[in-house]
């Protein structure tokens, strides 16, 4: 069921501030033992806010990590390995708005032969107004839900996924609670150019979050209906103080920045339900979860539709078939 909180800039910042003041029942504790010594991690989106955090502390916690961002090569990359103590941190480029360089990056793992214990899809924006990507999508759109469906199927097919080793390999989506705000699936503007400014940015941010829990959900159902072959979790790490915001009006930047400092978590603190899911040992042969902070809750109803979610991924296919696959 859609809720109204998140549509606009101030009230999301709000009800995500509030959030975090509220007492909550923690479902778990990740414990110093949790850690990932020779596990392969791919991170999106990990040379800023969230990302770069879960970086450093997924390294410390003894993981090779491969940093996947189309900025701050390689200046993030020495940053964390800096932060972390650790020198298992390698950078690859990958620009999300672009099929070229999604494929390019696909490309780049094969040759490599890399093979990922736990998948991070964490990058996202919230645009000021609408763009084109170079193939003529809407760039919300690709970054923060297609670019998603087509990296992880694309790992999938390319067997890039370690599902030999003996602990089952992880895919982790960073979402949002903004999820339950937005409206239902609209199929006949799926993947269509449309224009927006600021104002129904966050709406639509919300709109896209959906799609990409409907597809963790799916992803799920699809992976594991004949016993667990990769686990599949999801989340919302509430308010966090990172350059999510980059794009809004010069003249909120101060008061954002105030206000983001004050009340927004620190992504060192906000990447607790992304370590948790990677690394503790309760987390281990789970599947399906989503986590909002450290509540376990239930995803949006719309989010679990069986129709739906076959929907999605089958428009889902042929957008990506249109763009030659
Ligand atoms: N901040 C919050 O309050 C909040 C709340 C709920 C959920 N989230 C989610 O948390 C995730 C991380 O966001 P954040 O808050 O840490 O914001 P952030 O600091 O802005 O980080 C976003 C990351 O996504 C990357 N990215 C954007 N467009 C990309 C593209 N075309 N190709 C590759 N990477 C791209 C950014 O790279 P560049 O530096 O190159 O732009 C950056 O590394 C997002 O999915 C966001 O929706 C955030």
């Amino acid at each position: 069921m859609s809720t109204k909180k998140y549509q606009n800039p101030v009230g999301a910042a709000l009800a995500g501030a509030l959030e975090l003041f509220k007492k909550k029942v923690k479902y778990g504790e990740l414990k110093d033992s949790d850690r990932i010594d020779g596990k392969t991690v791919l991170i999106t989106g990990s040379n800023s806010g969230l990302g770069f955090a879960t970086a450093v502390d997924l390294a410390k916690r003894g993981g090779h990590i491969i940093m996947a961002c189309r900025s701050g090569i390689p200046t993030a990359g020495e940053e964390v390995k800096r932060l972390s103590g650790s020198q298992k941190v390698e950078m690859m480029k990958v620009d999300l708005s672009d099929m070229d360089s999604i494929n390019a990056f696909i490309e780049e793992l094969k040759n490599k032969g890399v093979k990922i214990d736990i998948l991070i899809m964490n990058a996202g924006i919230v645009p000021a107004q609408s763009r084109k990507t170079k193939q003529g999508l809407e760039e919300m759109f690709m970054v923060n839900y297609f670019s998603a469906f087509v990296v992880v199927k694309k790992i999938i097919e390319g067997s890039f996924m370690n599902t030999i080793a003996a602990d089952k390999p992880k895919i982790i989506f960073t979402a949002s609670e903004s999820h339950r705000s937005g409206p239902d699936i609209d199929w006949n503007t799926f993947g269509k150019y449309q224009e927006y400014t600021m104002g129904k940015s966050v709406a639509l941010y919300g709109y896209y979050k959906l799609l990409l829990v409907t597809f963790a959900q799916e992803l799920n159902r699809r992976l594991n209906k004949n016993g667990l072959t990769i686990s599949v979790f999801s989340l919302c790490p509430g308010a966090v103080n990172s350059n999510i915001a980059k794009e809004a009006p010069e003249f909120l930047k101060p008061v954002i920045k105030v206000l983001f400092g004050l009340f927004f978590n620190s992504p060192f603190n906000a990447d607790e339900p992304l370590l948790y899911f990677a690394c503790s040992k309760d987390m281990k042969d789970q599947t399906g979860m989503y986590l909002h902070l450290m509540s376990m809750k239930d995803v949006d109803e719309r989010a679990t539709d069986v129709i739906t979610g076959e929907m999605l991924w089958q428009r889902s296919e042929e957008l990506l078939t249109s763009l030659g696959g």
